[in-house]
């Protein structure tokens, strides 16, 4: 199983890499845009190329393997996981960051085995940071190894979160208490507009915790191996074991620090992918 997850993630990286230039010719910017589920939540032109690069290319290379990408899906393909290999693709993760040219944009490319992740990439081209991990072999930042932080308590650590692209009510209202709560209990609170560098982010040991309500898989998928290869955990944000495809992530530096924020975080449900 381990030569066969080498061979496919070998394959992906240099597809990522590649596509990882389509993104690079918009340092400053991307201003043509359409908005899909909200007005918050937009789409490029770039997110479509480089999904289809991404699919095409492993495809050909891997024709029964199945997919999961969220530009697919936002055209009407199902969002199916079964336990066959499957690649979940979120082609431009913070695409608003992308749009405004605020460097904090990625690719996030997840493989799924038996529905766990086995491997995983996240890539910011403008600031060429590659975060890779395999499962069993360890978290990487462009081939050095990384670890997550020592922190294993609230009061201590630093807590990325995101408002998210929803503009539902009873949404706002959680992300606006656990701000409050966020600001009370920790050290410091980030948001940087893309779900998948935040969960880089806590496999870096930058930031302790990361949690959001209303990602969906594709957004999370390569972060989900990265955190656990780096020595982290993810879970469902009230405590319970982590669900890809619930909308719902908590991960943090320990399970310590997971089960604490659990107890306080105020939940909310959307409606699973
Ligand atoms: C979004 C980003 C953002 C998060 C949203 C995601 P997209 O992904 O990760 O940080 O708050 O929930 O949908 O739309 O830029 O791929």
């Amino acid at each position: 199983m381990s030569d066969a997850i080498d061979e496919y993630f070998e394959v992906a990286l240099e597809l990522v890499k590649s596509a990882g230039n389509l993104i690079t010719e918009y340092t400053s910017g991307c201003k043509e845009y359409k908005l899909k589920s909200s007005d918050i939540d937009l789409v490029t032109e770039i997110d479509k190329k480089v999904e289809e690069t991404l699919i095409t290319g492993l495809s050909k290379k891997f024709p029964s393997h199945k997919f999961i990408g969220e530009e697919s899906v936002a055209e009407g393909a199902k969002c199916v996981l079964t336990d066959e290999p499957t690649w979940i693709i979120d082609p431009v993760d913070g695409t608003l960051n992308f749009i405004h040219g605020y460097p904090s944009s990625c690719i996030s490319l997840g493989l799924t085995i038996n529905k766990e992740a086995v491997a995983g990439i996240i890539f910011n081209p403008i600031v060429n940071q590659l975060f890779t991990a395999k499962k069993g072999q360890g978290a990487f930042l462009n081939g050095k190894p990384i670890h997550v932080s020592q922190v294993k308590d609230m009061k201590n650590a630093l807590v990325s979160f995101e408002v998210g692209t929803s503009r539902d009510e009873e949404k706002k209202k959680a992300v606006l208490e656990n701000f409050k709560m966020i600001v009370d209990k920790t050290q410091g609170i980030r948001t940087v507009g893309s779900a998948a560098l935040n969960m880089a982010m806590v496999a870096l040991g930058g930031a302790d915790a990361y949690f959001e309500f209303g990602i969906h898989a594709w957004d999370i998928a390569a972060g989900d191996i990265i955190v656990r290869e780096a020595g982290g955990v993810c879970i469902d944000p009230a405590g319970g074991p982590f669900d890809i495809l619930s909308r719902r992530v908590l991960c943090a530096s320990s399970a310590e620090l997971a089960q604490e924020m659990a107890t306080v975080l105020h939940q909310y449900y959307p409606e699973r992918d």
